[in-house]
C-alpha cells in the first residue's frame, strides 16, 4: 500500500493510541504460566502482539478476548510444529527464554526480516544456564535443567534481559542479568506483580523459580513509543492541540519525552495514575520554540531505541549539527533503520548522513514531499509520514501496511488530527 500524506499546518484531537506494546507482549506470555484465568484489557491490536497471541495458542493456552487462560507454570504443552513469531523480534527472544526451560523442543521461525535478526544474543546466554538451545534455525528445549548464573549483555537489550529472567522462571538457584545500562522494565514489574520473587538493585536484575505466579488483572496503558510520533508531530507545527490518552509514562521508556522538553517542546501531563506498577497519564503536546542541536550518546541511544527514527526527522527541523551516535542496534531492528531513515529523509531534502553508529544531521531545511519507502518496517513508515506533515507538497509512502505491525489506524489518526 502506498499512503499520501499532505502537509499539515495545525493537529487537534484527542486520540487513544494502541495498547503498549512490550507490556502486551509479556501480559500474554506471563499470563499464560500464571495459576488461573488473567484479564488483560487494553492489549496492542497490532500484528507482533497477534504472533504472541499464536505463539501461545499452540503451546495449549486458551487467549480469547482479553481472558488469557493461564496453564500453570508447568502446564505448556508441546506446539504441534514451528512457532511463528511473524515479525516480531519481542515474540522470538521472550519464548526462546520462556521456552528453554521446558521439557520438550520448541521451533520458532519469523518472516524475512526477523530471520535475518540476530538471535545469539539469547541462545548464548541460555546454553550456558545448561539450556537446548541452537541457532539458526532457533530451537530451544528439552530434557537439560536449567540452573541460575548471572549475565552481563554487551548490548543493552530489554528483550535479552526478558529471554534470560523467563528462562530463570525454571532454573535452579538464582538467575541475574546486569545490565550495561538500564532498559524497560516491564518485565520485572510485572513479575513482581504477579508475586515472584524479584530483586532489582541498580543495573542487577535477579530472579528465582516460583510455585506459582498469580493471574493478572490490568489495563494495557497506550504505547508511549506510538504516542511518541504525535509528540514529534505536534510540536513542529504552527498550530497544535493534541490530546493522548492514558499513555504509560515508565520512566524507562520516556528519555524521548525528556529529550523533546530540553529541545523546547511544551509536553503536560495530566490524570497521573497506575495500573499495575505502570505509572499512566494523558499527554498533551503544543508547538515549541525550537532550541537544538540534539547529541545523543550510546546511554540516550539506548534509553529511546525505538524513538530514534522520529528524533531524526526533529533533528532536521533544529538549528545546527545533531549528532545521534551509539545506536549501531539501529542497524539489525526490523529494517537497518540508519540507512533507511537517511534515505528517506535525503529523498525529502534533509542533510542527514548515516554513519556506522548514528546520523549526523544539519538543520533547519524545509522539507519537501516526495517518493520514500518503509523498508517493511513500522517505525520508518510511521517517522516519514511525521516528516510528511512538515513538507512542502505531497509524499508518498511504499510499504505503509506495515504500520499495523505496532499502529494499525495510524493513518486514521493522522487524517482525523491533521
Ligand atoms: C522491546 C525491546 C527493544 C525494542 C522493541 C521492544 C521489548 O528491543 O526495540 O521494540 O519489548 O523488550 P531491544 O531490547 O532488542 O533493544
Amino acid at each position: 500500500m502506498i499512503a499520501t500524506v499532505r502537509p499539515a499546518r495545525k493537529l487537534e484531537g484527542s486520540i487513544t493510541v494502541p495498547g503498549d506494546k512490550s507490556i502486551s507482549h509479556r501480559a500474554l506470555i506471563l499470563g499464560s504460566v500464571a495459576s488461573g484465568e488473567s484479564q488483560v484489557r487494553g492489549l496492542s491490536n497490532g500484528a507482533d502482539v497477534m504472533s504472541t497471541a499464536a505463539c501461545m495458542r499452540a503451546l495449549g493456552v486458551n487467549i480469547d478476548g482479553s481472558r488469557v487462560g493461564g496453564v500453570g507454570i508447568d502446564g505448556l504443552r508441546a506446539p504441534g510444529g514451528p512457532l511463528d513469531c511473524g515479525n516480531s523480534g519481542t515474540s522470538m527472544r521472550l519464548l526462546a527464554g520462556l521456552l528453554a526451560g521446558q521439557p520438550f523442543e520448541s521451533e520458532l521461525v519469523g518472516d524475512e526480516s526477523l530471520s535475518r535478526r540476530p538471535m545469539d544474543r539469547v541462545v548464548d546466554p541460555l546454553r550456558e544456564m545448561g539450556a537446548e538451545a541452537s541457532w539458526p534455525p532457533l530451537r530451544v528445549g528439552g530434557e537439560s535443567p536449567l540452573r541460575g548464573f548471572e549475565y552481563e549483555p554487551r548490548v543493552p537489550s530489554a528483550q535479552v534481559k526478558s529471554a534470560i529472567l523467563l528462562a530463570g522462571l525454571y532454573a535452579g538457584g538464582t538467575t541475574a542479568v546486569i545490565e550495561p545500562v538500564k532498559t524497560r522494565d516491564h518485565t520485572e514489574v510485572m513479575l513482581s506483580a504477579m508475586g515472584a520473587a524479584v530483586s532489582v538493585e541498580g543495573l542487577r536484575v535477579a530472579v528465582t523459580r516460583p510455585e506459582s505466579l498469580q493471574p493478572l488483572d490490568v489495563d494495557v496503558p497506550g504505547d508511549f513509543s506510538s504516542a511518541a510520533f504525535w509528540l514529534a508531530a505536534a510540536g513542529l507545527m504552527d498550530a497544535a492541540e493534541v490530546r493522548l490518552l492514558g499513555v504509560g509514562v515508565n520512566p524507562t521508556r520516556i528519555a524521548f519525552a525528556e529529550t523533546l522538553t530540553s529541545l523546547g517542546f511544551a509536553i503536560k501531563r495530566a490524570k497521573p495514575r497506575l495500573e499495575a506498577g505502570e505509572p499512566v497519564a494523558d499527554l498533551e503536546v503544543a508547538p515549541a520554540a525550537l532550541a537544538g542541536p540534539v547529541h545523543i550518546d550510546g546511554t540516550g541511544a539506548a534509553t529511546m531505541i525505538d524513538e530514534l527514527p522520529v528524533l531524526a526527522v526533529v533533528a532536521t527541523q533544529l538549528v545546527g549539527t545533531s549528532v545521534i551516535a551509539g545506536a549501531s542496534e539501529l542497524r539489525v531492528k526490523e529494517s537497518d533503520r540508519l540507512a533507511a531513515m537517511a534515505q528517506g529523509l535525503s529523498a525529502m531534502g534533509a542533510d542527514i548522513e548515516a554513519n556506522e553508529d548514528g546520523w549526523i544531521i544539519n538543520g533547519p531545511r524545509r522539507l519537501e514531499g516526495a517518493r520514500v519507502d518503509s523498508a517493511g518496517d513500522h517505525r520508518i513508515a510511521m517517522a516519514l509520514a511525521v516528516a510528511a506533515l512538515i513538507a512542502d507538497g505531497k509524499t508518498e509512502i511504499e510499504g505503509a501496511e506495515c504500520v499495523d505491525i505496532s499502529y494499525p489506524g495510524f493513518f486514521d489518526h493522522l487524517e482525523y488530527l491533521a
